[in-house]
């Protein structure tokens, strides 16, 4: 197949329309991530979104919706703390888990009774699905296991070829996907960190739960919450190994193992003490700049030909907690704790 360049202009945008009311895949840009696209009505075409991915069918899609009045029709319930988070935090990089009604084909939630559905505030993003008028299913535009998608090329790294169309709306701005939050219980639980953080969540909602598998591996025959966060995921071809501690311990231990095809992803102008070539991502203090950067300095990996990426450990409050999630899952939760 060959796969579309399209930019943002009201013609491209009409012909990105277009390929989505066929039931074709077309990757679009939201403030978070680049979307694969699909008319989440449409089974065959949702169908087609794991196909192109190689995404195991289990793992459910998100519904993007282009306007706040497109929710109710998806969803059976919106309760007091599921309105009072939409009212602060929609549109923007806040997915919401719903019980879901019949709106949308069945392989859209691989099965579950409930439904994600997310209103992004990404212009373009929401040009797109207002001019298709349909709800569309989008998981992040990489393929299933590489990092998640910050720019055009990087969808058309992973999926020329494969989907009808590509718009091009630039870098992403947030850089790391959504928070998904399931808001079917009383208390809001984080099930995926993002940008709009835990604190931020608390403040509005009064209470928030952090599911485990945001930091911990899921326990052999244990039931995900959210199945997305159970595979190993956003891994370049690298070994990655997470480093908690200082600068100077930072150092210390990539030195002594230096070799050939040993990099360290670090953060900004902590490169100095380091012998192996380095990349970096954001500043330590930063954690809004680190998950603009993460997943391109983790691609980045790859195309110096990264063996090994020793690579400094986040912080785990704020949007740092969304960083750190990231990267355990690179790493395959190897994490090597250099404090005294
Ligand atoms: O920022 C984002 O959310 C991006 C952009 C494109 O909007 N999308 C994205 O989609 O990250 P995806 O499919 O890569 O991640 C969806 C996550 C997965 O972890 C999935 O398991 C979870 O949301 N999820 C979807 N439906 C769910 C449901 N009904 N219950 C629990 N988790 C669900
Ligand atoms: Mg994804």
């Amino acid at each position: 197949m060959n796969t579309l360049h399209l930019t943002d202009s009201p013609d491209d945008i009409r012909t990105a329309a277009d390929f989505l009311r066929q039931g074709l895949l077309v990757a679009i840009p939201t403030e978070t991530v680049y979307g694969l696209a699909a008319d989440a009505r449409n089974a065959d075409a949702v169908a087609a979104i794991f196909e192109a991915k190689g995404r195991p069918q289990d793992n459910p899609l998100i519904v993007h919706i282009g306007q706040p009045d497109q929710l109710s029709p998806l969803v059976t319930q919106v309760s007091p703390t599921a309105q009072a988070l939409i009212d602060a935090f929609w549109p923007g990089p806040l997915t919401l888990i719903f019980p879901r009604s019949n709106a949308v084909a069945p392989n859209v939630s691989g099965g579950l009774s409930t439904l994600a559905v997310r209103f992004p505030v990404h212009p373009v993003a929401r040009r797109i699905i207002n001019e298709s008028g349909c709800p569309l299913a989008a998981p992040s535009a990489n393929r299933s296991g590489s990092p998640s998608p910050t720019t055009a090329a990087h969808v058309a790294h992973d999926l020329d070829g494969r989907i009808a169309a590509i718009v091009d709306g630039g870098a992403c701005e947030v850089g790391v996907e959504s928070t998904v939050v399931d808001v079917t219980g009383t208390v809001p639980r984080i099930l995926r960190p993002g940008r709009v953080t835990a604190e931020m969540i608390r403040k509005v909602a009064g209470a928030v739960e952090v599911d485990d598998a945001v930091t911990k591996p899921l326990r052999e025959g244990a039931v995900a919450a959210s199945p997305g966060m159970k595979y190993k995921h956003y891994a370049p071809a690298a070994r990655v190994i997470l480093l908690d501690g200082s600068p100077e311990q930072i150092a210390a231990y990539v030195n002594a193992h230096a070799g050939d095809g040993v990099w360290a992803l670090c953060f900004d102008g902590e490169q100095e003490e380091l012998r192996v070539p380095t990349l970096t991502y954001g500043r330590r203090d930063d954690d809004t700049a680190q998950a603009e950067h993460v997943f391109d300095a983790l691609r980045r990996a790859d195309e110096v030909g990264a063996r090994v990426l020793y690579t400094s450990c986040p912080a785990r409050d704020g949007v740092g907690l969304a960083v750190y999630n990231r990267l355990l899952r690179a790493a395959a939760f190897e994490v090597i704790s250099l404090e005294e």
